[in-house]
Protein backbone atom coordinates (compact mmCIF):
# COMPACT_ATOMS: atom_id res chain seq x y z
CA UNK A 1 0.00 0.00 0.00
CA UNK A 2 2.54 2.32 1.30
CA UNK A 3 4.35 1.72 -2.16
CA UNK A 4 1.62 2.57 -4.37
CA UNK A 5 0.61 5.52 -2.80
CA UNK A 6 4.65 6.95 -3.14
CA UNK A 7 4.14 5.88 -6.92
CA UNK A 8 0.65 8.03 -7.45
CA UNK A 9 2.76 10.84 -5.44
CA UNK A 10 5.60 10.46 -8.25
CA UNK A 11 3.81 9.56 -11.31
CA UNK A 12 0.27 10.33 -10.71
CA UNK A 13 -2.70 7.88 -10.93
CA UNK A 14 -2.42 7.35 -14.87
CA UNK A 15 1.48 6.30 -14.22
CA UNK A 16 0.25 3.88 -11.56
CA UNK A 17 -2.66 2.53 -13.67
CA UNK A 18 -0.02 2.23 -16.81
CA UNK A 19 2.52 0.05 -14.97
CA UNK A 20 -0.67 -2.20 -13.29
CA UNK A 21 -2.15 -2.83 -16.81
CA UNK A 22 1.61 -3.45 -18.51
CA UNK A 23 3.86 -4.31 -15.87
CA UNK A 24 4.68 -8.08 -15.55
CA UNK A 25 4.75 -7.49 -11.73
CA UNK A 26 0.69 -7.04 -12.18
CA UNK A 27 0.08 -9.99 -13.81
CA UNK A 28 1.06 -12.54 -11.05
CA UNK A 29 -0.32 -10.64 -7.82
CA UNK A 30 -4.04 -11.08 -6.90
CA UNK A 31 -5.97 -7.46 -6.55
CA UNK A 32 -9.80 -6.71 -5.09
CA UNK A 33 -9.96 -3.74 -7.12
CA UNK A 34 -12.10 -3.14 -9.84
CA UNK A 35 -10.35 -3.30 -13.08
CA UNK A 36 -9.14 -0.01 -14.16
CA UNK A 37 -9.84 1.72 -17.44
CA UNK A 38 -6.76 1.58 -18.76
CA UNK A 39 -6.47 -1.72 -18.49
CA UNK A 40 -10.04 -2.16 -19.75
CA UNK A 41 -8.35 -0.64 -22.68
CA UNK A 42 -5.69 -3.04 -22.84
CA UNK A 43 -7.91 -5.57 -23.21
CA UNK A 44 -7.44 -7.48 -27.10
CA UNK A 45 -10.64 -6.91 -28.78
CA UNK A 46 -11.61 -9.37 -31.51
CA UNK A 47 -13.23 -8.15 -35.15
CA UNK A 48 -14.83 -11.25 -36.24
CA UNK A 49 -15.22 -8.52 -39.53
CA UNK A 50 -11.11 -9.61 -39.87
CA UNK A 51 -12.44 -13.07 -40.53
CA UNK A 52 -11.10 -13.78 -43.75
CA UNK A 53 -14.01 -14.63 -46.36
CA UNK A 54 -12.67 -17.68 -47.96
CA UNK A 55 -12.59 -22.05 -47.05
CA UNK A 56 -9.84 -21.23 -43.75
CA UNK A 57 -12.72 -17.83 -42.86
CA UNK A 58 -15.35 -20.36 -43.17
CA UNK A 59 -13.72 -22.84 -41.12
CA UNK A 60 -12.38 -20.13 -38.31
CA UNK A 61 -15.84 -19.47 -38.05
CA UNK A 62 -16.99 -22.87 -37.88
CA UNK A 63 -14.48 -23.23 -34.87
CA UNK A 64 -16.27 -20.46 -32.77
CA UNK A 65 -20.08 -21.41 -33.37
CA UNK A 66 -18.72 -24.66 -31.90
CA UNK A 67 -16.69 -23.02 -28.96
CA UNK A 68 -20.00 -21.19 -28.16
CA UNK A 69 -22.59 -23.85 -28.89
CA UNK A 70 -20.82 -27.09 -28.14
CA UNK A 71 -23.33 -29.83 -27.67
CA UNK A 72 -25.44 -28.43 -30.57
CA UNK A 73 -22.91 -30.02 -33.31
CA UNK A 74 -20.76 -32.46 -31.16
CA UNK A 75 -22.59 -32.96 -27.62
CA UNK A 76 -24.50 -36.44 -26.60
CA UNK A 77 -27.27 -35.22 -29.35
CA UNK A 78 -24.84 -33.34 -31.65
CA UNK A 79 -25.92 -32.72 -35.15
CA UNK A 80 -22.28 -33.48 -36.54
CA UNK A 81 -21.73 -36.37 -34.08
CA UNK A 82 -21.70 -37.50 -30.63
CA UNK A 83 -18.21 -36.56 -28.90
CA UNK A 84 -18.66 -34.60 -25.81
CA UNK A 85 -21.02 -36.24 -23.31
CA UNK A 86 -22.06 -33.51 -21.58
CA UNK A 87 -24.61 -29.75 -22.88
CA UNK A 88 -21.83 -27.56 -21.58
CA UNK A 89 -20.06 -25.55 -24.10
CA UNK A 90 -16.12 -24.58 -24.02
CA UNK A 91 -17.26 -20.87 -23.75
CA UNK A 92 -18.60 -21.62 -20.19
CA UNK A 93 -15.05 -22.25 -18.91
CA UNK A 94 -13.19 -20.09 -21.84
CA UNK A 95 -15.52 -17.17 -21.85
CA UNK A 96 -16.15 -15.00 -24.73
CA UNK A 97 -15.14 -17.82 -26.98
CA UNK A 98 -12.08 -18.37 -25.29
CA UNK A 99 -11.10 -14.59 -25.59
CA UNK A 100 -11.92 -13.03 -22.45
CA UNK A 101 -8.96 -12.04 -20.26
CA UNK A 102 -8.02 -13.99 -16.98
CA UNK A 103 -10.59 -16.70 -18.06
CA UNK A 104 -8.57 -18.89 -19.08
CA UNK A 105 -7.62 -17.33 -22.64
CA UNK A 106 -6.84 -18.94 -25.45
CA UNK A 107 -5.72 -16.41 -27.48
CA UNK A 108 -1.96 -17.51 -27.47
CA UNK A 109 -2.60 -21.29 -27.28
CA UNK A 110 -1.90 -22.05 -31.03
CA UNK A 111 1.68 -20.58 -30.61
CA UNK A 112 2.41 -22.52 -27.45
CA UNK A 113 1.71 -26.28 -28.98
CA UNK A 114 3.95 -28.72 -29.80
CA UNK A 115 4.49 -28.56 -25.78
CA UNK A 116 5.16 -30.82 -23.32
CA UNK A 117 2.75 -31.98 -20.78
CA UNK A 118 3.15 -33.22 -17.12
CA UNK A 119 -0.24 -34.73 -16.78
CA UNK A 120 0.62 -37.12 -20.03
CA UNK A 121 4.59 -36.89 -19.61
CA UNK A 122 4.95 -36.07 -23.63
CA UNK A 123 4.80 -33.68 -25.90
CA UNK A 124 1.24 -32.79 -27.03
CA UNK A 125 -0.35 -30.98 -30.18
CA UNK A 126 -2.34 -28.37 -29.72
CA UNK A 127 -5.48 -31.28 -30.97
CA UNK A 128 -4.27 -33.56 -28.57
CA UNK A 129 -4.81 -30.38 -26.14
CA UNK A 130 -8.23 -29.89 -27.29
CA UNK A 131 -9.22 -33.19 -27.22
CA UNK A 132 -8.58 -33.36 -23.42
CA UNK A 133 -11.23 -30.63 -22.58
CA UNK A 134 -13.39 -32.80 -24.76
CA UNK A 135 -12.65 -36.04 -22.44
CA UNK A 136 -12.49 -34.23 -19.30
CA UNK A 137 -14.53 -31.41 -18.46
CA UNK A 138 -16.95 -32.60 -21.45
CA UNK A 139 -17.20 -36.25 -20.34
CA UNK A 140 -16.91 -37.59 -23.56
CA UNK A 141 -14.28 -39.43 -26.44
CA UNK A 142 -12.01 -37.40 -27.97
CA UNK A 143 -13.11 -35.97 -31.60
CA UNK A 144 -10.55 -37.68 -35.14
CA UNK A 145 -7.76 -35.31 -35.21
CA UNK A 146 -8.97 -35.01 -39.40
CA UNK A 147 -12.50 -34.35 -38.82
CA UNK A 148 -13.90 -31.27 -39.95
CA UNK A 149 -14.62 -29.87 -35.91
CA UNK A 150 -11.15 -30.76 -34.78
CA UNK A 151 -10.02 -28.62 -37.92
CA UNK A 152 -12.25 -25.54 -37.06
CA UNK A 153 -11.02 -25.57 -33.29
CA UNK A 154 -7.70 -25.06 -34.55
CA UNK A 155 -8.56 -22.90 -37.43
CA UNK A 156 -10.13 -20.79 -35.03
CA UNK A 157 -7.45 -20.97 -32.13
CA UNK A 158 -5.20 -19.84 -35.00
CA UNK A 159 -6.85 -16.77 -36.16
CA UNK A 160 -7.51 -15.44 -32.70
CA UNK A 161 -3.60 -15.72 -32.17
CA UNK A 162 -3.37 -13.29 -34.86
CA UNK A 163 -4.09 -10.52 -32.56
CA UNK A 164 -1.58 -12.07 -30.16
CA UNK A 165 1.76 -9.35 -29.63
CA UNK A 166 4.00 -11.22 -30.56
CA UNK A 167 6.82 -12.54 -27.95
CA UNK A 168 5.07 -11.03 -25.24
CA UNK A 169 2.59 -11.66 -22.23
CA UNK A 170 -0.63 -9.82 -22.17
CA UNK A 171 -3.19 -8.33 -20.50
CA UNK A 172 -5.19 -11.26 -18.88
CA UNK A 173 -3.35 -14.24 -20.58
CA UNK A 174 -2.82 -15.87 -17.46
CA UNK A 175 -5.32 -15.85 -14.86
CA UNK A 176 -3.99 -13.99 -11.84
CA UNK A 177 -2.40 -15.55 -8.53
CA UNK A 178 -3.95 -15.52 -5.75
CA UNK A 179 -2.27 -15.40 -2.37
CA UNK A 180 -2.36 -18.50 -0.40
CA UNK A 181 -3.82 -18.31 3.01
CA UNK A 182 -1.94 -19.92 5.99
CA UNK A 183 -4.40 -22.37 6.59
CA UNK A 184 -6.18 -24.98 4.34
CA UNK A 185 -9.20 -23.75 2.62
CA UNK A 186 -11.94 -24.39 4.36
CA UNK A 187 -15.28 -25.98 2.03
CA UNK A 188 -17.80 -26.12 5.28
CA UNK A 189 -17.69 -21.84 5.10
CA UNK A 190 -17.16 -22.57 1.20
CA UNK A 191 -20.43 -24.00 1.25
CA UNK A 192 -22.31 -20.41 3.16
CA UNK A 193 -20.10 -18.41 0.75
CA UNK A 194 -21.76 -20.79 -2.34
CA UNK A 195 -25.55 -20.69 -1.05
CA UNK A 196 -25.05 -16.60 -0.80
CA UNK A 197 -23.37 -16.00 -4.16
CA UNK A 198 -23.73 -18.96 -6.21
CA UNK A 199 -26.67 -20.82 -5.65
CA UNK A 200 -29.10 -18.31 -7.24
CA UNK A 201 -27.77 -19.22 -10.96
CA UNK A 202 -26.04 -22.73 -10.67
CA UNK A 203 -28.87 -23.94 -8.56
CA UNK A 204 -28.41 -24.89 -4.47
CA UNK A 205 -27.87 -28.76 -5.65
CA UNK A 206 -25.00 -27.28 -8.30
CA UNK A 207 -26.90 -28.99 -11.14
CA UNK A 208 -26.92 -25.51 -13.32
CA UNK A 209 -29.90 -24.36 -15.46
CA UNK A 210 -30.72 -25.69 -18.84
CA UNK A 211 -31.84 -23.26 -21.83
CA UNK A 212 -35.64 -23.86 -22.65
CA UNK A 213 -35.01 -25.66 -26.10
CA UNK A 214 -32.99 -28.04 -23.56
CA UNK A 215 -29.91 -28.02 -25.60
CA UNK A 216 -27.23 -26.05 -23.85
CA UNK A 217 -26.94 -24.13 -20.24
CA UNK A 218 -27.98 -20.83 -19.04
CA UNK A 219 -26.53 -21.63 -16.23
CA UNK A 220 -23.48 -24.90 -16.64
CA UNK A 221 -23.56 -27.40 -13.62
CA UNK A 222 -20.55 -27.04 -11.09
CA UNK A 223 -21.03 -31.05 -9.76
CA UNK A 224 -23.04 -34.11 -10.51
CA UNK A 225 -22.92 -36.43 -13.40
CA UNK A 226 -23.67 -33.71 -16.52
CA UNK A 227 -20.47 -32.11 -14.99
CA UNK A 228 -16.60 -31.96 -15.22
CA UNK A 229 -14.60 -34.82 -14.28
CA UNK A 230 -12.67 -35.30 -11.22
CA UNK A 231 -8.99 -35.15 -12.90
CA UNK A 232 -10.08 -31.88 -15.16
CA UNK A 233 -8.45 -28.88 -14.11
CA UNK A 234 -11.36 -26.76 -12.89
CA UNK A 235 -11.50 -29.76 -10.05
CA UNK A 236 -8.06 -28.46 -8.81
CA UNK A 237 -8.76 -25.96 -6.05
CA UNK A 238 -6.45 -23.52 -6.18
CA UNK A 239 -6.85 -23.49 -10.29
CA UNK A 240 -10.25 -23.21 -9.86
CA UNK A 241 -10.44 -20.65 -7.19
CA UNK A 242 -8.25 -18.34 -9.55
CA UNK A 243 -10.23 -18.57 -12.08
CA UNK A 244 -13.59 -17.25 -10.00
CA UNK A 245 -12.25 -14.50 -8.56
CA UNK A 246 -11.74 -12.80 -11.78
CA UNK A 247 -15.21 -14.52 -12.95
CA UNK A 248 -17.89 -15.21 -10.52
CA UNK A 249 -20.94 -14.13 -9.71
CA UNK A 250 -20.76 -13.86 -13.40
CA UNK A 251 -23.00 -10.62 -12.82
CA UNK A 252 -21.60 -8.86 -10.64
CA UNK A 253 -17.96 -9.53 -11.38
CA UNK A 254 -18.35 -7.37 -14.36
CA UNK A 255 -18.30 -4.06 -11.53
CA UNK A 256 -14.99 -5.53 -10.20
CA UNK A 257 -14.03 -8.75 -8.34
CA UNK A 258 -16.03 -9.60 -5.69
CA UNK A 259 -14.43 -12.65 -3.90
CA UNK A 260 -11.21 -12.22 -1.68
CA UNK A 261 -9.08 -15.00 -2.19
CA UNK A 262 -9.96 -16.98 1.01
CA UNK A 263 -13.17 -16.77 -0.26
CA UNK A 264 -12.27 -18.53 -4.15
CA UNK A 265 -10.43 -21.04 -2.39
CA UNK A 266 -13.10 -21.72 0.27
CA UNK A 267 -15.91 -22.04 -2.50
CA UNK A 268 -13.54 -24.16 -4.83
CA UNK A 269 -13.01 -26.57 -1.84
CA UNK A 270 -16.62 -27.03 -1.41
CA UNK A 271 -17.44 -27.47 -5.11
CA UNK A 272 -14.83 -29.85 -5.49
CA UNK A 273 -15.31 -31.89 -2.51
CA UNK A 274 -15.95 -35.93 -3.70
CA UNK A 275 -17.38 -36.60 -0.70
CA UNK A 276 -19.78 -34.03 -1.09
CA UNK A 277 -20.53 -34.02 -4.51
CA UNK A 278 -20.63 -36.63 -7.14
CA UNK A 279 -19.23 -36.29 -10.70
CA UNK A 280 -18.47 -38.99 -13.50
CA UNK A 281 -15.88 -40.99 -13.06
CA UNK A 282 -12.56 -40.23 -14.32
CA UNK A 283 -11.08 -42.64 -16.70
CA UNK A 284 -7.56 -42.36 -15.66
CA UNK A 285 -5.46 -40.02 -13.16
CA UNK A 286 -1.99 -39.16 -15.09
CA UNK A 287 1.31 -37.52 -13.98
CA UNK A 288 3.41 -40.44 -14.56
CA UNK A 289 6.25 -38.75 -13.27
CA UNK A 290 5.18 -37.68 -9.62
CA UNK A 291 7.40 -34.69 -9.40
CA UNK A 292 5.78 -32.74 -11.98
CA UNK A 293 2.37 -33.16 -10.31
CA UNK A 294 0.43 -30.13 -10.23
CA UNK A 295 0.51 -29.35 -6.27
CA UNK A 296 -3.12 -29.14 -5.69
CA UNK A 297 -3.70 -32.44 -7.58
CA UNK A 298 -5.79 -34.68 -5.62
CA UNK A 299 -4.41 -37.66 -6.43
CA UNK A 300 -1.66 -39.74 -4.98
CA UNK A 301 0.88 -40.43 -5.19
CA UNK A 302 3.26 -37.81 -4.25
CA UNK A 303 7.00 -37.77 -4.03
CA UNK A 304 6.67 -35.81 -0.58
CA UNK A 305 4.95 -36.77 3.45
CA UNK A 306 1.94 -34.08 2.87
CA UNK A 307 -1.41 -36.25 2.97
CA UNK A 308 -3.83 -35.64 0.02
CA UNK A 309 -6.01 -33.92 1.93
CA UNK A 310 -3.33 -30.67 2.52
CA UNK A 311 -2.33 -30.99 -1.23
CA UNK A 312 -5.93 -30.63 -2.35
CA UNK A 313 -7.01 -28.05 0.23
CA UNK A 314 -3.83 -26.92 1.47
CA UNK A 315 -2.18 -25.03 3.16
CA UNK A 316 0.21 -25.24 0.18
CA UNK A 317 3.28 -22.88 1.43
CA UNK A 318 4.86 -25.75 3.34
CA UNK A 319 4.21 -28.07 0.11
CA UNK A 320 6.04 -25.51 -2.10
CA UNK A 321 8.41 -24.62 0.24
CA UNK A 322 9.77 -28.61 0.35
CA UNK A 323 9.68 -28.83 -3.21
CA UNK A 324 11.07 -26.23 -3.70
CA UNK A 325 14.13 -26.99 -1.31
CA UNK A 326 14.40 -30.39 -3.38
CA UNK A 327 15.08 -28.62 -6.39
CA UNK A 328 11.47 -29.75 -8.02
CA UNK A 329 9.53 -27.91 -10.37
CA UNK A 330 6.77 -26.33 -8.77
CA UNK A 331 3.54 -26.49 -10.66
CA UNK A 332 0.01 -24.71 -9.44
C1 LIG B 1 -15.10 -26.93 -17.13
C2 LIG B 1 -14.23 -25.95 -17.75
C3 LIG B 1 -13.71 -26.19 -19.15
C4 LIG B 1 -14.41 -26.47 -20.30
C5 LIG B 1 -15.88 -26.70 -20.45
C6 LIG B 1 -13.43 -26.52 -21.36
N1 LIG B 1 -12.19 -26.25 -20.88
FE1 LIG B 1 -10.49 -26.09 -21.97
N2 LIG B 1 -9.43 -25.81 -20.26
C7 LIG B 1 -9.96 -25.69 -19.00
C8 LIG B 1 -8.90 -25.50 -18.05
C9 LIG B 1 -9.09 -25.31 -16.55
C10 LIG B 1 -7.70 -25.51 -18.77
C11 LIG B 1 -6.28 -25.37 -18.24
C12 LIG B 1 -5.88 -23.95 -18.26
C13 LIG B 1 -4.61 -23.72 -17.48
O1 LIG B 1 -3.96 -24.67 -17.06
O2 LIG B 1 -4.29 -22.55 -17.28
C14 LIG B 1 -8.07 -25.69 -20.18
C15 LIG B 1 -7.16 -25.71 -21.23
C16 LIG B 1 -7.50 -25.71 -22.58
C17 LIG B 1 -6.57 -25.53 -23.67
C18 LIG B 1 -5.07 -25.34 -23.54
C19 LIG B 1 -4.73 -23.88 -23.44
C20 LIG B 1 -3.24 -23.61 -23.47
O3 LIG B 1 -2.86 -22.56 -24.02
O4 LIG B 1 -2.47 -24.41 -22.95
C21 LIG B 1 -7.31 -25.56 -24.82
C22 LIG B 1 -6.78 -25.39 -26.23
C23 LIG B 1 -8.68 -25.78 -24.44
N3 LIG B 1 -8.76 -25.84 -23.07
C24 LIG B 1 -9.73 -25.86 -25.33
C25 LIG B 1 -11.04 -26.19 -24.95
C26 LIG B 1 -12.08 -26.48 -25.91
C27 LIG B 1 -11.95 -26.44 -27.41
C28 LIG B 1 -13.19 -26.77 -25.15
C29 LIG B 1 -14.55 -27.21 -25.65
C30 LIG B 1 -14.55 -28.44 -26.45
C31 LIG B 1 -12.84 -26.63 -23.75
N4 LIG B 1 -11.51 -26.30 -23.68
C32 LIG B 1 -13.72 -26.79 -22.71
C33 LIG B 1 -11.29 -25.73 -18.66
C34 LIG B 1 -12.32 -26.04 -19.53
C1 LIG C 1 -25.79 -14.36 -12.26
C2 LIG C 1 -25.63 -15.78 -12.44
C3 LIG C 1 -24.37 -16.44 -11.90
C4 LIG C 1 -23.88 -16.39 -10.63
C5 LIG C 1 -24.45 -15.65 -9.43
C6 LIG C 1 -22.71 -17.25 -10.61
N1 LIG C 1 -22.49 -17.79 -11.84
FE1 LIG C 1 -21.07 -19.14 -12.36
N2 LIG C 1 -21.61 -19.03 -14.29
C7 LIG C 1 -22.68 -18.28 -14.76
C8 LIG C 1 -22.71 -18.35 -16.21
C9 LIG C 1 -23.71 -17.67 -17.12
C10 LIG C 1 -21.62 -19.18 -16.58
C11 LIG C 1 -21.20 -19.50 -18.01
C12 LIG C 1 -20.42 -18.33 -18.58
C13 LIG C 1 -20.34 -18.32 -20.09
O1 LIG C 1 -20.79 -19.27 -20.74
O2 LIG C 1 -19.85 -17.30 -20.61
C14 LIG C 1 -20.97 -19.61 -15.34
C15 LIG C 1 -19.87 -20.47 -15.30
C16 LIG C 1 -19.33 -20.96 -14.13
C17 LIG C 1 -18.31 -21.98 -14.05
C18 LIG C 1 -17.60 -22.67 -15.21
C19 LIG C 1 -18.45 -23.68 -15.88
C20 LIG C 1 -18.81 -24.85 -15.02
O3 LIG C 1 -20.03 -25.07 -14.86
O4 LIG C 1 -17.93 -25.54 -14.49
C21 LIG C 1 -18.04 -22.17 -12.72
C22 LIG C 1 -17.03 -23.14 -12.12
C23 LIG C 1 -18.88 -21.26 -11.98
N3 LIG C 1 -19.65 -20.54 -12.86
C24 LIG C 1 -18.90 -21.15 -10.60
C25 LIG C 1 -19.60 -20.17 -9.91
C26 LIG C 1 -19.46 -19.92 -8.50
C27 LIG C 1 -18.59 -20.73 -7.57
C28 LIG C 1 -20.26 -18.86 -8.19
C29 LIG C 1 -20.38 -18.12 -6.88
C30 LIG C 1 -19.17 -17.51 -6.41
C31 LIG C 1 -20.95 -18.48 -9.42
N4 LIG C 1 -20.51 -19.28 -10.43
C32 LIG C 1 -21.92 -17.49 -9.49
C33 LIG C 1 -23.60 -17.57 -14.02
C34 LIG C 1 -23.49 -17.31 -12.67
Amino acid sequence: MKRIIIVIAILGITGVMAISSCGPEAEGKSDNKPVAAKEEEAHIVIDLKNIPDDQFGESVRYGRELMLHTAQFIGPKGSAGKYTGNLMSCTNCHQDAGTKPFSFNLIASHEHYPQYRAREGKVLTLAERINNCVTRPHNGKPLPLDSKEMVAFLSYLKWINTYAPKGKSYYGEKNRKLDLPTTAANPENGRILFEQNCARCHGKDGAGQLTPEQTAYTYPPLWGPESYQPGSSMHRVVKQAEWLKNNMPHDKVQNGVVLTDAEALDIAAFVNNDALHARPNPKSFDYPNIREKAIDYDHGPFPDTFSVAQHKYGPYQPIIDYWKKQGWKVSL
